[in-house]
């Protein structure tokens, strides 16, 4: 999957065959593209960034001429550079391909420059090696900023001011958090904007590139059998849950800065929300997409603190073992309030959706790892099979259940009678298929932190307390009580 771009504010667009026609262009002419992925050594650019670009390359997305640098503090040769990514590639496509030759060509293009992020003079070194690889071809230039947020302007002012192409482009791919609030938000746009144009910033959420996320449009709008129940005349509830069974594992200095609802939520999880409640675009062109997302933000209340539960794992033994909480991280402050647990309600007051509770639920250290969107469907009229279910008058109902990860699923809890003697049901999954994709980008960043802003200025002007959950567990059980708010029991 080719990561999903989401330019803000910027009318311009790239869909999947847009992206394939200018990798063909590429080819066929005298370009060359080289990638800077700026923060090498950390953690994203390991295990998804240098995947990610093998990946582009293996299904021969990248174009004719192009070379990779690893950019970093940490010193490294281009060999320990190649050792390093060697680790995590893997044949995405399919497993079982052998794709070492495409990997060894892959690695052969992959090379290191160290520096600091806020160094002119370092940054003009890079300049001369990728000059070096570029010859007299045009040269396109992208810089993939994956490092903390605190540094992205420097490396912007260096890149831009340092490191830019003479005769081609020069584009900056942004990881989040795009900022920390609305202000925040805002002031990184306009810092970005004195050394690029709009037209050069990339933001992107590597959730929309999920294969399932991307399906979700195609799953609606391309069966029949799902459209006309997509409102709340059939639909009860539609949760959103993302749960990590690990904590933060060293990324606890990054995480304090932030919690979960940032880290979580207001992208991730708002993406996948207002994919699946937008009204049909009228083609599915990204901006056309982006136009009915941002519809389904604006329709949308800022989060009341009465809807939302925090939470923070604490230290907990099985088995012999000590897993540790969260502020034994040596980053994290002793007494950190930061939620590293969430749960919220939130509506969309439109005619589609009024009054159906769509329930976010995000979490680290939890008992599992998953990442879903469930959909119950409201009771059957009537009362025909009442007692045919046993106890459990919630099994009547039906449950689609979109799997974003692991094993990607699509399944539809459907009531079906038990074989035999005597009127017993029991509920069975009809697995779907799926196949087309679908590529996204969007610009709602400012709709989506409007939502959450106030919120996470009260919880932390009030330093409101998480409700504690042991390490491995289902998480607070306020996030049950919250459900039951509104009638709903997770899935
Ligand atoms: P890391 O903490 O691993 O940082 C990446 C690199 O940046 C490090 O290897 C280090 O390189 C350099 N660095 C780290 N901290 C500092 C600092 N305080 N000052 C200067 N340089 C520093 O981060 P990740 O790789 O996890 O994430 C990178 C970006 O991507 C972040 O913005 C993160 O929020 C975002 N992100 C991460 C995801 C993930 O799964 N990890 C997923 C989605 C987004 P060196 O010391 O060699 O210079
Ligand atoms: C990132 C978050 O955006 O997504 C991390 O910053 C989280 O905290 C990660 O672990 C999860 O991504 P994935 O693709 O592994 O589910």
């Amino acid at each position: 999957t080719i990561p999903p771009m989401v330019e803000n504010g910027s009318p311009s667009e790239i869909t999947l065959d847009e992206f394939e026609d200018l990798a063909a262009l590429s080819k066929n002419d005298d370009s060359t593209v080289s990638i800077t992925v700026v923060g090498a050594s950390g953690d994203l650019a390991k295990k998804k960034i240098f995947p990610a670009l093998f990946a582009l390359y293996y299904e021969d997305c990248l174009p004719k001429h192009f070379t990779i640098f690893g950019y970093a503090r940490s010193k490294m040769t281009d060999a320990e550079l190649r050792n390093m990514v060697s680790k995590t590639l893997t044949c995405r496509i399919d497993k079982r391909e052998n794709c070492s030759e495409k990997m060894e060509e892959f690695l052969k293009r992959c090379f290191y420059h160290s520096g600091q992020y806020d160094s002119e003079e370092h940054f003009i070194d890079l300049d001369k090696k990728l000059k070096q690889h570029e010859g007299s071809r045009v040269s396109n230039r992208l810089f993939y900023l994956s490092i903390p947020p605190n540094i992205f302007l420097d490396v912007v002012k260096c890149a831009s001011k340092s490191a830019s192409s003479v005769n081609g482009w020069t584009r900056v791919i942004v990881e989040k958090p795009f900022g920390r609030d609305s202000e925040s938000s805002a002031a990184l746009t306009r810092g970005l904007k004195q050394y690029l144009v709009e037209d050069q910033i990339f933001r992107i959420d590597h959730y929309l590139g999920k294969e399932l996320v991307e399906n979700l449009s195609v799953l609606r709008f391309s069966n029949l059998v799902f459209e006309p129940l997509w409102s709340r005349q059939y639909i009860r509830n539609v949760q959103l849950i993302f749960s990590e069974d690990f904590g933060t594992e060293g990324r606890g200095g990054y995480f304090d800065g932030y919690g979960i609802i940032r880290d979580i939520m207001q992208n991730h999880l708002l993406q996948i929300l207002a994919l699946f409640a937008m009204e049909t675009p009228i083609s599915l062109e990204a901006e056309d997409i982006r136009n009915e997302k941002v519809k389904v933000l604006r329709s949308m209340k800022p989060l009341q603190l009465e809807d939302v539960v925090i939470g923070q794992y604490k230290s907990h033994t099985k088995g012999g073992t000590t897993y540790p909480g969260y502020t034994d991280d040596k980053t994290v402050p002793k007494d950190s309030v930061t939620p590293t647990f969430a749960a919220a309600a939130l509506f969309i007051n439109n005619a589609r959706w009024d009054g159906v509770p769509f329930l976010m639920k995000a979490g680290k250290a939890l008992h599992t790892k998953r990442a879903e969107i469930r959909v119950q469907f409201r009771h059957v009229p009537g009362n025909l099979y009442k007692g045919s279910f046993g106890t459990d008058l919630d099994r009547a109902t039906n449950e689609l259940v979109i799997r974003v990860q692991p094993d990607e699923a699509i399944y539809l809890k459907i009531n079906n009678k038990i074989p035999g003697l005597g009127m017993r049901l029991d509920r069975s999954n009809l697995n779907l298929h799926y196949a087309a994709r679908l590529f996204i980008r969007s610009d709602e960043l400012d709709a989506a932190w409007s939502l959450f802003t106030p919120l996470l200025k009260e919880l932390e002007e009030k330093r409101i307390a998480p409700e504690l959950y042991p390490y491995g567990s289902r998480g607070p059980v306020g996030a049950h009580y919250l459900a039951a708010k509104y009638n709903v029991r997770w899935g």
